[in-house]
Protein backbone atom coordinates (compact mmCIF):
# COMPACT_ATOMS: atom_id res chain seq x y z
CA UNK A 1 0.00 0.00 0.00
CA UNK A 2 1.27 3.28 -0.97
CA UNK A 3 -0.14 5.91 1.08
CA UNK A 4 -1.03 9.01 -0.49
CA UNK A 5 -1.05 12.89 0.93
CA UNK A 6 -5.07 12.79 0.74
CA UNK A 7 -7.68 10.32 2.41
CA UNK A 8 -10.42 8.85 0.16
CA UNK A 9 -12.58 8.90 3.14
CA UNK A 10 -12.30 11.53 6.13
CA UNK A 11 -14.91 10.72 9.41
CA UNK A 12 -14.70 13.29 11.61
CA UNK A 13 -16.60 12.71 15.44
CA UNK A 14 -19.22 10.87 13.66
CA UNK A 15 -22.35 10.35 15.87
CA UNK A 16 -25.35 7.71 14.89
CA UNK A 17 -28.04 8.04 17.44
CA UNK A 18 -31.70 5.99 16.98
CA UNK A 19 -34.47 7.97 19.13
CA UNK A 20 -36.38 4.72 20.05
CA UNK A 21 -38.90 6.55 22.32
CA UNK A 22 -39.59 9.45 23.78
CA UNK A 23 -37.40 8.96 27.08
CA UNK A 24 -34.71 6.80 25.33
CA UNK A 25 -32.25 7.25 22.58
CA UNK A 26 -29.63 4.37 21.43
CA UNK A 27 -26.49 6.21 20.92
CA UNK A 28 -25.06 3.86 18.74
CA UNK A 29 -22.03 5.45 17.63
CA UNK A 30 -20.88 8.25 19.02
CA UNK A 31 -17.65 10.50 18.44
CA UNK A 32 -15.64 8.15 16.08
CA UNK A 33 -12.90 9.37 14.07
CA UNK A 34 -11.02 7.33 11.31
CA UNK A 35 -9.67 7.95 7.43
CA UNK A 36 -9.23 5.52 4.92
CA UNK A 37 -6.38 6.24 1.73
CA UNK A 38 -6.61 4.86 -1.82
CA UNK A 39 -5.87 1.39 -1.73
CA UNK A 40 -6.04 0.61 1.69
CA UNK A 41 -7.63 -1.82 3.81
CA UNK A 42 -9.20 -0.66 6.83
CA UNK A 43 -10.80 -3.30 9.43
CA UNK A 44 -13.37 -2.59 12.06
CA UNK A 45 -13.39 -4.71 14.84
CA UNK A 46 -15.59 -4.92 17.85
CA UNK A 47 -18.19 -7.25 19.83
CA UNK A 48 -21.64 -7.60 18.99
CA UNK A 49 -23.82 -4.33 19.02
CA UNK A 50 -20.86 -2.20 19.25
CA UNK A 51 -21.75 0.03 15.90
CA UNK A 52 -19.66 -1.36 13.14
CA UNK A 53 -22.80 -2.12 10.82
CA UNK A 54 -24.69 1.33 12.07
CA UNK A 55 -20.79 2.96 10.85
CA UNK A 56 -21.03 1.34 7.42
CA UNK A 57 -24.52 2.57 6.42
CA UNK A 58 -24.16 5.92 8.15
CA UNK A 59 -20.94 6.39 5.54
CA UNK A 60 -22.76 5.52 2.12
CA UNK A 61 -25.23 7.18 3.60
CA UNK A 62 -28.36 4.90 4.75
CA UNK A 63 -28.87 6.53 7.91
CA UNK A 64 -29.07 10.68 8.11
CA UNK A 65 -26.37 10.97 10.39
CA UNK A 66 -26.93 12.88 14.09
CA UNK A 67 -23.60 14.81 13.61
CA UNK A 68 -19.82 14.64 12.14
CA UNK A 69 -18.69 14.97 9.52
CA UNK A 70 -18.09 12.63 5.98
CA UNK A 71 -15.72 13.47 3.22
CA UNK A 72 -15.27 11.14 0.38
CA UNK A 73 -13.33 11.88 -3.03
CA UNK A 74 -13.09 14.97 -1.59
CA UNK A 75 -16.73 15.72 -1.50
CA UNK A 76 -18.61 16.61 1.86
CA UNK A 77 -21.09 13.87 1.78
CA UNK A 78 -22.20 13.81 5.52
CA UNK A 79 -25.31 16.19 4.89
CA UNK A 80 -28.84 16.14 2.35
CA UNK A 81 -26.75 14.74 -0.99
CA UNK A 82 -26.95 17.02 -4.02
CA UNK A 83 -27.98 14.98 -7.13
CA UNK A 84 -24.20 15.16 -8.79
CA UNK A 85 -22.70 14.21 -5.02
CA UNK A 86 -25.40 10.93 -4.59
CA UNK A 87 -24.87 9.85 -8.09
CA UNK A 88 -21.25 9.97 -7.35
CA UNK A 89 -21.67 8.13 -4.05
CA UNK A 90 -23.63 5.45 -5.49
CA UNK A 91 -21.45 4.70 -8.15
CA UNK A 92 -17.73 5.24 -6.23
CA UNK A 93 -18.51 3.54 -2.56
CA UNK A 94 -20.59 -0.03 -2.88
CA UNK A 95 -21.27 -2.13 0.11
CA UNK A 96 -21.44 -5.80 0.44
CA UNK A 97 -23.39 -7.92 2.89
CA UNK A 98 -22.87 -10.67 5.17
CA UNK A 99 -25.88 -12.60 3.86
CA UNK A 100 -25.91 -12.49 -0.03
CA UNK A 101 -28.91 -14.15 -0.79
CA UNK A 102 -30.69 -11.52 1.75
CA UNK A 103 -29.31 -9.14 -0.73
CA UNK A 104 -29.71 -10.66 -4.02
CA UNK A 105 -33.23 -10.49 -5.85
CA UNK A 106 -34.32 -14.45 -6.37
CA UNK A 107 -36.29 -13.98 -8.68
CA UNK A 108 -33.92 -11.90 -10.95
CA UNK A 109 -31.24 -13.59 -13.03
CA UNK A 110 -27.11 -12.77 -12.30
CA UNK A 111 -27.32 -10.68 -15.74
CA UNK A 112 -29.46 -8.58 -14.22
CA UNK A 113 -28.24 -8.63 -10.59
CA UNK A 114 -24.91 -7.72 -11.60
CA UNK A 115 -25.97 -5.11 -14.02
CA UNK A 116 -27.95 -3.66 -11.79
CA UNK A 117 -26.19 -0.47 -10.35
CA UNK A 118 -25.29 0.34 -14.47
CA UNK A 119 -28.71 -0.07 -14.82
CA UNK A 120 -30.08 3.03 -12.28
CA UNK A 121 -27.04 4.90 -12.73
CA UNK A 122 -27.89 5.03 -16.21
CA UNK A 123 -24.42 3.62 -17.37
CA UNK A 124 -24.89 0.18 -18.91
CA UNK A 125 -24.87 1.41 -22.16
CA UNK A 126 -26.25 -0.86 -25.42
CA UNK A 127 -27.85 -4.23 -24.53
CA UNK A 128 -24.44 -5.77 -26.03
CA UNK A 129 -22.53 -3.63 -23.90
CA UNK A 130 -24.00 -4.13 -20.52
CA UNK A 131 -23.57 -7.99 -21.65
CA UNK A 132 -20.03 -7.69 -21.78
CA UNK A 133 -19.75 -5.81 -18.81
CA UNK A 134 -21.16 -8.72 -16.77
CA UNK A 135 -19.84 -11.29 -17.83
CA UNK A 136 -15.92 -9.99 -17.97
CA UNK A 137 -17.13 -8.93 -14.27
CA UNK A 138 -18.48 -12.26 -13.64
CA UNK A 139 -15.16 -13.68 -15.21
CA UNK A 140 -13.06 -11.32 -12.93
CA UNK A 141 -14.44 -12.82 -9.85
CA UNK A 142 -13.53 -16.32 -10.87
CA UNK A 143 -17.61 -17.44 -12.09
CA UNK A 144 -18.11 -18.31 -15.59
CA UNK A 145 -19.97 -15.98 -18.30
CA UNK A 146 -22.14 -19.01 -18.48
CA UNK A 147 -23.92 -18.09 -15.43
CA UNK A 148 -25.40 -15.18 -16.55
CA UNK A 149 -28.26 -16.76 -16.99
CA UNK A 150 -29.30 -18.40 -13.56
CA UNK A 151 -30.54 -17.75 -10.44
CA UNK A 152 -29.29 -16.78 -7.18
CA UNK A 153 -30.91 -20.15 -5.39
CA UNK A 154 -28.50 -22.37 -7.96
CA UNK A 155 -25.65 -21.53 -6.41
CA UNK A 156 -23.72 -21.88 -3.56
CA UNK A 157 -22.87 -19.53 -0.59
CA UNK A 158 -19.31 -18.51 -1.72
CA UNK A 159 -20.30 -18.10 -4.79
CA UNK A 160 -23.59 -15.92 -3.94
CA UNK A 161 -20.95 -13.72 -2.37
CA UNK A 162 -18.43 -13.89 -5.69
CA UNK A 163 -21.93 -12.17 -7.11
CA UNK A 164 -22.07 -9.71 -4.50
CA UNK A 165 -18.36 -8.84 -4.94
CA UNK A 166 -19.30 -8.82 -8.84
CA UNK A 167 -21.95 -6.58 -8.44
CA UNK A 168 -20.43 -4.05 -6.23
CA UNK A 169 -17.10 -3.93 -8.70
CA UNK A 170 -18.85 -3.35 -11.79
CA UNK A 171 -19.26 0.16 -11.06
CA UNK A 172 -15.35 0.46 -10.36
CA UNK A 173 -15.78 2.21 -6.96
CA UNK A 174 -13.12 3.29 -5.03
CA UNK A 175 -14.44 2.14 -1.53
CA UNK A 176 -16.27 -1.49 -0.82
CA UNK A 177 -17.77 -1.54 2.44
CA UNK A 178 -17.60 -5.36 3.58
CA UNK A 179 -20.12 -5.85 6.28
CA UNK A 180 -18.93 -9.12 7.90
CA UNK A 181 -18.66 -10.72 4.31
CA UNK A 182 -17.12 -13.72 4.62
CA UNK A 183 -18.23 -14.04 8.08
CA UNK A 184 -21.12 -16.72 7.23
CA UNK A 185 -18.52 -18.73 4.61
CA UNK A 186 -16.81 -22.01 5.50
CA UNK A 187 -13.05 -21.22 6.62
CA UNK A 188 -11.54 -22.34 3.00
CA UNK A 189 -14.05 -20.55 1.25
CA UNK A 190 -13.47 -17.46 3.66
CA UNK A 191 -9.51 -17.09 2.10
CA UNK A 192 -10.78 -17.69 -1.22
CA UNK A 193 -13.07 -14.69 -0.94
CA UNK A 194 -9.93 -12.65 0.88
CA UNK A 195 -7.43 -13.91 -1.30
CA UNK A 196 -9.93 -12.10 -4.22
CA UNK A 197 -10.59 -9.11 -2.61
CA UNK A 198 -6.88 -9.34 -1.99
CA UNK A 199 -5.56 -9.24 -5.85
CA UNK A 200 -8.76 -6.70 -6.58
CA UNK A 201 -7.12 -4.39 -4.29
CA UNK A 202 -3.68 -5.02 -5.75
CA UNK A 203 -5.21 -4.43 -9.80
CA UNK A 204 -7.39 -1.70 -9.10
CA UNK A 205 -5.99 0.48 -5.99
CA UNK A 206 -9.71 -0.09 -4.27
CA UNK A 207 -9.93 0.74 -0.48
CA UNK A 208 -11.80 -1.99 1.88
CA UNK A 209 -13.54 -0.72 5.05
CA UNK A 210 -13.76 -3.97 6.37
CA UNK A 211 -16.00 -5.02 9.32
CA UNK A 212 -15.70 -8.33 11.01
CA UNK A 213 -15.61 -9.58 14.72
CA UNK A 214 -13.09 -11.85 14.23
CA UNK A 215 -10.21 -10.40 14.82
CA UNK A 216 -8.11 -13.00 12.40
CA UNK A 217 -9.24 -12.36 9.22
CA UNK A 218 -8.89 -8.45 10.25
CA UNK A 219 -5.55 -8.84 11.19
CA UNK A 220 -4.32 -10.22 7.61
CA UNK A 221 -5.99 -8.81 5.58
CA UNK A 222 -6.22 -5.23 6.88
CA UNK A 223 -3.49 -2.22 7.03
CA UNK A 224 -5.24 -0.49 9.98
CA UNK A 225 -7.27 -1.25 12.47
CA UNK A 226 -9.70 0.54 14.40
CA UNK A 227 -11.35 -0.99 17.33
CA UNK A 228 -15.27 -0.31 18.80
CA UNK A 229 -16.29 -0.10 22.08
CA UNK A 230 -20.23 0.55 22.81
CA UNK A 231 -20.05 3.27 20.38
CA UNK A 232 -16.76 4.76 20.98
N1 LIG B 1 -32.21 1.51 13.21
C1 LIG B 1 -31.92 1.32 14.51
N2 LIG B 1 -32.77 1.72 15.49
C2 LIG B 1 -32.47 1.56 16.78
N3 LIG B 1 -31.33 1.01 17.22
C3 LIG B 1 -30.44 0.60 16.31
C4 LIG B 1 -30.68 0.72 14.91
N4 LIG B 1 -29.61 0.23 14.23
C5 LIG B 1 -28.75 -0.20 15.18
N5 LIG B 1 -29.23 0.01 16.43
C6 LIG B 1 -28.55 -0.29 17.70
O1 LIG B 1 -27.26 0.26 17.63
C7 LIG B 1 -26.31 -0.58 18.28
C8 LIG B 1 -25.20 -0.94 17.32
O2 LIG B 1 -25.72 -1.84 16.33
P1 LIG B 1 -24.85 -2.38 15.12
O3 LIG B 1 -25.74 -3.23 14.29
O4 LIG B 1 -24.17 -1.24 14.47
O5 LIG B 1 -23.77 -3.28 15.86
P2 LIG B 1 -22.67 -4.26 15.23
O6 LIG B 1 -21.37 -3.87 15.86
O7 LIG B 1 -22.76 -4.25 13.77
O8 LIG B 1 -23.11 -5.68 15.81
P3 LIG B 1 -22.97 -7.14 15.15
O9 LIG B 1 -21.54 -7.60 15.37
O10 LIG B 1 -23.94 -7.96 15.94
O11 LIG B 1 -23.33 -7.05 13.69
C9 LIG B 1 -27.11 -1.76 18.81
O12 LIG B 1 -27.43 -1.49 20.14
C10 LIG B 1 -28.32 -1.76 17.94
O13 LIG B 1 -29.42 -2.36 18.59
MG1 LIG C 1 -23.18 -5.72 12.31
Amino acid sequence: MALQAEPLLQVKDLKQYFKVNRNYTVKAVDGISFDIYPGETYGLVGESGSGKSTIGRSVIRLHDITDGAINFNGQDISGKLKSETNSMLRTKMQMIFQDPMASLNPRKNVMDIVAHGLDIQGKAGTKNERAQKVMDILERVGLSRDFAGRFPSQFSGGQRQRLGIARALIMNPDLIIADEAISALDVSIQAQIVNLMKEIQEETNIAYLFIAHDLSMVRYISDRIGVLHLGH
